[in-house]
């Protein structure tokens, strides 16, 4: 079973994503409603949390977890990854985060790569990233792009209300006036100049992608990260096909540490037709 853990809706564009790409594999999402919003909360509190859920997934028979969420990506990915799995009492078990297929795509850079390699240590693209105020105070984004391109401009930009607009259902008119004003603070940065790239860097903002579309110049490129964590994860499998062995195809399971009456609902907004979800105590 291969566990996605988020800190509360937004990580379903991906889950969704890859139980359309993976029908075969048994996926179970773990939603942290308890303690949504993550992206204001301090550091050492969203490693604790990451790492809570990871472990409940971990005890429900997951050998594999994704953090669908960049903000716990950013924050806790490493840290886990290095410092508490070595020692945690889950060997065999892995942890992975969303930066890195998203990197890799708008570096074109394998992830193990991290000295410039030509011709990425002449690309001199701007890149945009668009984030929760964690996720971007974090650096994690233009740190892990410029190892790879040092000459890339990386410009950041949080969108501080976007995702909690997103999850309260907001009128497309309220949607679309914070994105808008997202993409002129933005270039308001390159003092108006497109970039050549547009990561929307919280997994709320899928949803709100067409908005992106429409007031980003024509020229930047978007980068959706449900495709390319699918793309990403299906690459991994195939260089560890033991994550995936063994597993019987069952439906999507949904485990919320909150209400499953309140989350059902804005879940609908995220993946019409989801499955309930229900509730888990951490
Ligand atoms: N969707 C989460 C992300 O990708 C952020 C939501 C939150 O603040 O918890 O960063």
């Amino acid at each position: 079973m291969i566990g996605v853990f988020d800190s509360g809706h937004g990580g379903l564009t991906v889950f969704r994503a890859l139980t359309m790409r993976f029908p075969q594999l048994p996926f179970v999402y773990l939603g942290d409603h308890a303690n949504v919003p993550y992206g204001d909360r301090p550091s050492d509190e969203i490693v604790a949390l990451t790492r809570s859920g990871a472990e409940a997934l971990f005890r429900r028979g997951c050998r594999l977890v994704l953090l669908g969420c960049n903000t716990a990506t950013c924050v806790a990915a490493r840290t886990l990854q290095k410092d508490w799995l070595a020692v945690s009492g889950w060997p065999g078990r892995n942890i992975l985060g969303i930066v890195a297929p998203t990197v890799e795509a708008a570096t074109q850079t394998p992830w193990a790569v991290t000295t410039p390699q030509y011709p990425q240590k002449y690309n001199t693209d701007t890149i945009a990233v668009f984030g929760t105020t964690r996720t971007i105070a974090s650096h994690a984004y233009p740190e892990e792009i410029r190892k790879r391109c040092p000459k890339v401009t990386v410009v950041q930009q949080t969108c501080p209300e976007l995702a909690a607009a997103i999850e309260r259902g907001a009128h497309d008119a309220s949607l679309d006036s914070l994105v808008r004003e997202g993409v002129a603070a933005l270039l308001a940065q390159t003092d108006g100049m497109p970039p050549h790239w547009a990561i929307l860097g919280c997994t709320h903002y899928p949803l709100v992608e067409r908005l992106f579309r429409l007031h980003l110049p024509d020229f930047t490129r978007l980068l959706s990260q449900p495709q390319v964590v699918a793309d990403s994860l299906e690459d991994y499998l195939q260089r560890h096909p033991s994550y995936a062995e063994g597993a019987a195809a069952a439906p999507p399971l949904l485990l919320t540490t909150g209400d499953p009456t309140r989350v059902n609902t804005t879940a609908r907004i995220f993946w019409p037709g989801a499955p309930p979800f229900r509730h888990l105590g951490l």
